[in-house]
């Protein structure tokens, strides 16, 4: 169905966080393609929201994201929204206990599926000056005893965000990371009777998927964004880091600068 707001690309968009952020989307007016590794609950999702179709693939396989481009050129509207949420936890704290599979999934998933659907998306995104926002977490901006390499994948995608956002800002198009705290998902899975017992508070689906919809859809230039429970979301700002004592003012580094050795692999 063609929508004149333009259309939404969501991964993950069955799951928690998702679902919610592909209901506020088509509520807004946009045609929401839903993206899922689950066909039959993306389908669902899809349904509930109205105003949406589905595709299933896994975001972690470069190729298969020419099933989310042909869905997207299919809606014939432009793509306002690309939003990067599919990802998956380990919930392991001990990195030997770490089963090798598991790792390679979590980085596939939550590092690969971001690179590859920009890749696959952005020059989309450029043709209609939209937005792409990449579900990141707390957890990429603090330690996380309980699931280092949850951490490290989510680390490193805010630090795509964080070196890639100028140049696609020079191409018009805005690219955000929604950090939130522990969030009230499926995710949590066996975790959620200790938080309960502990009485951790966890933010609301609604307002996590709030926030990513704003960047997904607004003006705000943030490239960083936390959601904690209770709280508007807050807009973060990196510190500097000591720079080098070398007796002359340091030049600025241009956009572009040839570093690594550019050898064929
Ligand atoms: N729940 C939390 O506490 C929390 C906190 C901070 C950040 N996040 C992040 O929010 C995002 C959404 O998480 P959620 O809590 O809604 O989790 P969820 O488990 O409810 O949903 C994740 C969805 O991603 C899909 N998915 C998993 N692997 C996929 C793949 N390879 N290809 C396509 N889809 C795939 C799943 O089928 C599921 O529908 C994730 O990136 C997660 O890391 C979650």
């Amino acid at each position: 169905m063609a929508s004149s707001a333009g259309c939404a690309l969501v991964t993950g968009g069955a799951g928690g966080i998702g679902r919610e952020v592909v209901r506020q989307l088509a509520e807004r007016g946009l045609h929401v393609i839903v993206a899922d590794l689950d066909a039959e609950a993306a389908r669902r999702a899809a349904d509930e929201a109205g105003a949406a179709s589905s595709v299933a693939f896994d975001v972690g396989d470069a190729g298969a994201w020419k099933v989310a481009v042909d869905a997207v050129e299919a809606a014939g509207v432009p793509l306002a929204a690309l939003v990067l949420n599919a990802g998956v936890a380990l919930g392991e704290a001990e990195l030997l206990d770490v089963d090798p599979a598991a790792y390679r999934r979590a980085w596939s998933v939550n590092v690969d599926g971001v690179v590859h659907g920009l890749r696959a998306l952005v020059p989309h995104l450029v043709a209609a000056g939209g937005r792409a926002v990449v579900t990141a977490s707390l957890a990429g901006m603090t330690a996380v005893p309980f699931d280092p390499v949850y951490a490290m994948t989510k680390h490193a995608v805010i630090g795509l965000v964080r070196g890639y956002a100028p140049t696609l800002a020079a191409r018009g198009v805005g690219l955000h990371a929604v950090c939130p705290g522990l969030v009230d998902t499926p995710m949590l899975g066996a975790a959620r009777p200790e938080l309960d017992r502990l009485g951790f508070p966890l933010v609301t689906v609604p307002d996590v998927a709030h926030a990513l919809v704003s960047c997904a859809v607004g003006d705000d230039p943030s490239e960083v964004v936390v959601v904690q429970p209770g709280r508007e979301p807050v807009p973060y700002r990196f510190a500097g880091v000591p720079g080098g004592r070398t007796g002359s003012p340091v030049p600025a580094l241009p956009s572009r600068l040839p570093i690594g050795t550019r050898r064929s692999v």
